[in-house]
């Protein structure tokens, strides 16, 4: 048996590049996995080549759910076994508290997790880089959960550049209650006609983080893009979270949760108090304060 966490993550930064010739986006990213998540249990019992998934959703209302065939830590499951050969039965529980099409990474996590536990489990031993193959395999985010913490992200999502976790701060998550489809957030982007944001060099970037957060100088491609569609939802949570007392708000991935940071936990502590009222579903955590989950 064999018990592993599934944390979420937030983009801190998120600059959307041009188009590639194989569909998908370059980016350069900040990426931050959160003390916050869902959680996967493993056992190696059943049929020879069965894989049993018991799903627990635990997501607030407005929150979509999936078959356990279509998860990702099915898939996960399939393509470990595909290339160690690892066919003894599998029960898997998955207990769920990240909402499905959040942008806070659930189901890339829970695969990496996956990733992970099987190749301990099994004994197989797939290095690192083969275990970075088969995450890029699975989705462009899964790559940065092999490793988690803070983390410089660019290329399609696959290359990782580790990064200081930084230190006393707490994180608000508003999640607005409906589902954002990657896909076309990524189309709509490509379809408006509008200038993006300045774009920032990798140095500026990476150093902002060890900085307060007041002067971030981060910000999410896909923001203006949704205000401009009329997706007014999200310049009224972010809003909300700077008069509360963030001192720096964004959109998570491509939607639908924002967050807030806040240097003062008493403060996010209030915040969370008084945003109940708004609507959406909040939760309060920290940054995961480790760098690497060692393979
Ligand atoms: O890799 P993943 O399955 O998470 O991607 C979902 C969709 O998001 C892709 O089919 C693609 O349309 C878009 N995407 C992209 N560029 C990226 C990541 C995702 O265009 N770097």
């Amino acid at each position: 048996m064999l018990n592993i966490k599934a944390p979420a993550k937030i983009n801190l930064h998120l600059e959307v590049k041009g188009r590639r010739p194989d569909g998908f986006h370059d980016l350069e990213s900040i990426f931050l996995a959160l003390d916050w998540g869902d959680s996967l249990c493993f056992d190696c019992s059943g049929a020879e080549a069965q894989c049993a998934i018991k799903i627990a959703w635990d997501i607030p209302i407005g929150g979509a759910v999936i078959q356990p065939e279509e998860n990702m830590v099915f898939k996960a499951v399939s393509l470990f076994r595909a290339r160690s050969g690892f066919m003894r039965g599998l029960r898997i529980r998955l207990d769920k508290r990240i909402p499905l099409g959040a942008g806070l990474g659930g189901g890339s996590s829970d695969a990496a997790a996956t990733l992970l536990a099987l190749n301990r489990l099994s004994g197989v031993g797939l290095s690192p880089a083969a275990l970075r193959e088969l995450a890029e395999e699975l989705g462009s985010d899964v790559p940065f959960f092999l490793s988690g913490g803070a983390a410089f992200v660019s290329g399609r999502g696959e290359l990782i550049e580790p990064l200081i976790v930084p230190e006393g701060l707490s994180v608000v998550l508003v999640y607005p209650g409906f589902v954002s489809n990657t896909r076309l957030a990524f189309a709509l982007l490509d379809a408006d006609g509008n200038e993006r944001c300045v774009s920032r060099s990798r140095e500026e970037l990476i150093q902002a983080l060890g900085g307060k957060p007041a002067d971030w100088p981060y910000h999410n491609d896909f923001l203006p893009v949704f205000l401009a569609a009329g997706m007014e939802v999200y310049g009224d949570l972010l809003g909300e979270l700077r008069r509360l007392g963030a001192d720096f708000a964004a959109l998570s991935g491509s939607g639908s949760t924002c967050f807030g940071i806040f240097s003062d936990e008493i403060t996010a502590s209030r915040a969370v108090e008084k945003f109940r009222g708004c609507g959406g579903f909040l939760y309060l955590t920290f940054p995961l304060a480790y760098s690497t989950r060692g393979h």
